[in-house]
């Protein structure tokens, strides 16, 4: 059967990176606080050149590396992101130019936080469907320049990044391989829990992240565990077959609540929360690269992507390395 099979990963960072005790200088916070409520403990925050097309770039670029390819094998590029650097032309495109990637088929995904996994399932779709052999599947972002820098209920929760994969479409066994099977969601009740007070047709400015925390928290541990049963049950595998959890980072409750809700030992979920905070549609590949390059997640390993956001949307993905 043809598959999108996993050849390559990379991650990307702005340089500043901002503890919790530079924030508690900029609004009323303390360290003891962010990182008792979120896990979070540090964040990077992009400087003066710094875009989400720079950092898609880079982590692209690593990702070819990785994989053993050149941009010219690339046929198609879908970034996941709320934060593009224009309102147009896509980002994917200018990421397309920066690494050096010409032709083939390049666009973005809006699905905030979930959207690495909606970018995936795109893709996943596209190469199994013959439009092309190879892809870049990226989430970046930089929420930093969407935050309230006032507004302590939000600005402490969120970090810039990066992170992207090389997908091919490859002829494998039913047990090689490959993303098995991706299950999303959307609900567009829940708009006004989660969202920016702009936009280019409505107010004609950015806008501002707003967000009610504990209404959100409440939704993502149901959603998440509901749609990983979902995706455990419409593929046969138990969760004692997964290797890795590679989860969206909002916060290092959630996971463990999640965790515990389905019976999965802790340790098979990766945390980078505490390093890289909320990095919204960059944070499952930033996680999953970071796992790569730290030797956990290995060839034949069986990995869950999940994540929930704004809209609400969410969803899970299986692959096996
Ligand atoms: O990525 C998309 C998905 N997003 C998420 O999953 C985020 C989900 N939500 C959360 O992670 C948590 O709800 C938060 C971390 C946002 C908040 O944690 P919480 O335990 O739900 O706190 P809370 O909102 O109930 O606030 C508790 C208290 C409040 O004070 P009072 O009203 O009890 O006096 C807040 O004003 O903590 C106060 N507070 C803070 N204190 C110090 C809120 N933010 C801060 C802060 N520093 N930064």
């Amino acid at each position: 059967m043809i598959r999108s099979v996993v050849r390559g990963s990379g991650s990307a960072l702005p340089k500043r990176a901002v503890p919790n005790a530079e924030m508690a200088l900029m609004v009323d916070t303390s360290d003891e606080w962010i990182v008792e409520r979120t896990g979070i403990r540090n964040r990077h925050i992009a400087g003066e050149g710094e875009t989400t097309a720079t950092l898609a770039a880079e982590a692209a670029t690593k990702a070819l590396e990785s994989a053993g390819l050149v941009p010219s094998d690339i046929g198609l590029i879908v970034l996941a992101t709320a934060t593009p650097d224009q309102t147009f032309p896509a980002t994917a495109t200018k990421v397309q130019d920066l690494i050096g990637c010409h032709g083939g088929i390049a666009f973005d995904v809006a699905a905030v936080c979930s959207g690495f996994l909606y970018a995936l399932a795109t893709a996943d779709s596209m190469l199994r469907a013959g439009m092309a052999k190879r892809a870049l599947v990226i989430g970046a972002e930089t929420f930093s320049r969407i935050l309230d820098w006032e507004d302590r209920t939000t600005c402490v929760l969120f970090g810039d990044g990066a992170g992207a994969i090389v997908l091919e479409a490859q002829d494998v066994a039913e047990d090689g391989p490959g993303v098995i099977f991706t299950q999303l969601h959307a609900d567009g009740a829940h708009n006004e829990l989660l969202y920016v007070d702009g936009g280019p047709s409505t107010t004609g400015t950015v806008g501002k992240l707003r967000m009610k925390g504990r209404e959100v928290f409440r939704h993502a541990v149901t959603n998440l565990a509901s749609v990983l049963e979902t995706v455990l049950a419409e593929t046969g595998f138990a969760v004692a077959d997964i290797d890795w959890v590679v989860p969206h980072q909002a916060n290092a409750r959630i996971l463990d609540a999640t965790a515990r809700k389905l019976g999965l030992e802790p340790g098979k979920v990766i945390v980078t929360v505490d390093r890289h905070a909320n990095t919204s549609a960059a944070s499952v590949p930033l996680a999953f690269d970071t796992a790569v390059r730290d030797g956990r997640i290995k060839p034949g390993d069986l990995v869950m992507f999940e994540a929930m956001g704004g809209g609400f949307t969410w969803g899970a993905s299986l692959v096996r390395m």
